[in-house]
């Protein structure tokens, strides 16, 4: 297991962190209300093909020119357009309480952290109302964010679940996963790719969740994600998928929120035996 790197989002006076407003300049992160945007995709900026430029990468720069959420959050100071997709699926299922512990797998480059920051008050800002605690990790190094413990993991490895409860101090009330694969241009193969992907958080999620919790992840609609389903069912009260107006269209990305997380009873006796490490 390697821990490669470890960032902690102190609060200093003064100190502007990179992809978040400064208050009082700009509205800070995270205070974005979720709206859809539909209806505001009319392409109006045409992209020129260059040469050496293949032409998907002509239509991706197009696309993302011409996308409203892409300009919003760049206005609202959101590292990216993913944020929007996690404040409209909070907005609907309130997992983001004041005070809750979020485990947040696949973050870079940082969209869904400063959007929890501001919704668990992990800066405690929200005065009278408890503190919350978020914790990032990623393959990739990301930069610090205020109110976020980043980590630079692999959840994949074998301990990553006792190392991020060391780190919690304890069991997470939230695990949401916006991971991807990396993408090999095979629908099939990507769709395999992302519901493994997707197991493994939410088994991850089973050893991390306090009795209650809520686990959300990335999937993408194609006919394998039916065992997933399934696994889900068995250990938590609600399991619902929902595809965010921020998501794209065209993108067979849907989102499952499962609540209600039901603990094993062997895994709360244990704890309670001091046999499970917390
Ligand atoms: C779409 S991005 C997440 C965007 C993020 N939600 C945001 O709002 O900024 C997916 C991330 O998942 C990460 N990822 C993929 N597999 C991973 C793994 N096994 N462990 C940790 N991170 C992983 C990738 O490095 C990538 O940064």
């Amino acid at each position: 297991m390697t821990d490669k790197k470890k960032t902690t989002g102190q609060k200093t006076p003064g100190q502007k962190v990179p992809g978040q407003k400064v208050p009082g300049k700009n509205k800070p992160a995270g205070t974005a209300k979720a709206t859809s945007g539909r209806g505001q995709r009319d392409l109006t900026i045409k992209v020129k093909t260059a040469r050496g430029r293949k032409l998907s990468s002509t239509l991706w720069l197009q696309r993302q020119l011409n996308d409203p959420y892409v300009k919003r959050a760049k206005a609202d100071g959101f590292r990216g357009r993913a944020a929007y997709k996690i404040l409209e699926l909070d907005d609907r299922f309130r997992f983001l309480v004041p005070g809750a512990r979020v485990v947040d797998l696949g973050c870079a480059p940082g969209g869904w952290c400063q959007v929890a920051v501001t919704r668990v008050n992990a800066l405690g800002e929200k005065q009278g109302k408890r503190v919350g605690r978020i914790l990032g990790v990623d393959l990739q190094e990301v930069e610090p964010i205020a109110g976020c413990e980043i980590h630079q993991l692999d959840f994949l490895e074998d301990d990553a679940d006792d190392k991020v409860k060391e780190w919690l101090g304890g069991r997470a009330d939230v695990v949401m996963s916006d991971m991807a694969a990396s993408a090999s241009g095979h629908k099939q193969t990507d769709h395999l790719r992302i519901i493994a992907l997707c197991e493994a958080a939410a088994y991850f999620a089973f050893d991390v969740l306090e009795e209650g919790g809520t686990f959300v992840a990335k999937v993408l609609a194609g006919g394998a994600e039916a065992e997933l389903q399934k696994l889900l069912k068995l250990r938590f009260r609600k399991v619902l998928n929902v595809k965010p107006d921020a998501s794209r269209a065209d993108s067979s990305e849907k989102f499952v929120v499962a609540t209600g997380f039901k603990r094993d009873l062997s895994d709360q006796a244990a704890d309670q035996d001091g046999l499970t490490e917390e």
